[in-house]
């Protein structure tokens, strides 16, 4: 990226799965997170593995953006048709204004790698100083999707963050 990078993005992993929280199936989305994150010089400061319960996953979130533990929060998992599958509902509950662009470019940019990418109902949003964004559950389809915005999100938290000011928000570094 072209912007300086002294700002570390404190992130938040949070992986939801019935499976996944019972010690039913071994976690591998949330180190594929992890991995891309770290890779671009981001700092995970929380990691769960949660329930696919509404309840828990909006006093999860809530929790960390109100107290400022991340300054993004990535969600995987629960945003297809399965019955249990309330990620987004969860995300829509607790953001206070939603960034539809985010899903949209993941979207339109996955869709020729697999079709099913239109199956997600993934959200993005921001409560507080935090942006919140979701990721469909497998390893594959996490890779994917986070690969088609791991370039803007700096710029969009830093924004969130103040970090960068109106003076500085130009189009020079294109
Ligand atoms: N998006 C991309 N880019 N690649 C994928 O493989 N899998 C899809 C979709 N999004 C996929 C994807 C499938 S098969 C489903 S069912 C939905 O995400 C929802 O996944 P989830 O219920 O695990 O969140």
């Amino acid at each position: 990226m072209s912007e300086q990078n002294n700002f570390k993005i404190k992130t938040a992993v949070l992986t939801i799965s019935d499976k996944g929280s019972r010690g039913e199936r071994k976690d591998l989305s949330g180190p594929v997170i992890k991995e891309m994150m770290e890779n671009i010089g981001a700092e995970i400061v929380y990691e769960e593995i949660i329930a696919d319960e509404k309840a828990e996953i909006e006093e999860t979130l809530s929790r960390i953006a109100d107290q400022k533990k991340a300054d993004l929060i990535l969600t995987t998992g629960g945003t297809g048709f399965a019955k249990r599958d309330i990620t987004p509902e969860a995300t829509l509950a607790v953001i206070e204004k939603e960034v539809p662009g985010i899903p949209e470019k993941i979207r339109a940019d996955t869709i020729s790698i697999t079709p099913q990418a239109a199956l997600s109902r993934a959200r993005a949003g921001i409560r507080k100083q935090t942006l919140i964004i979701n990721f469909p559950g497998s390893p594959k389809a996490v890779r994917e999707c986070l690969e088609a915005v791991i370039e803007i999100i700096p710029h969009g938290v830093k924004i969130l963050k103040g970090e960068i000011t109106e003076h500085q928000h130009s189009h020079k570094n294109k």
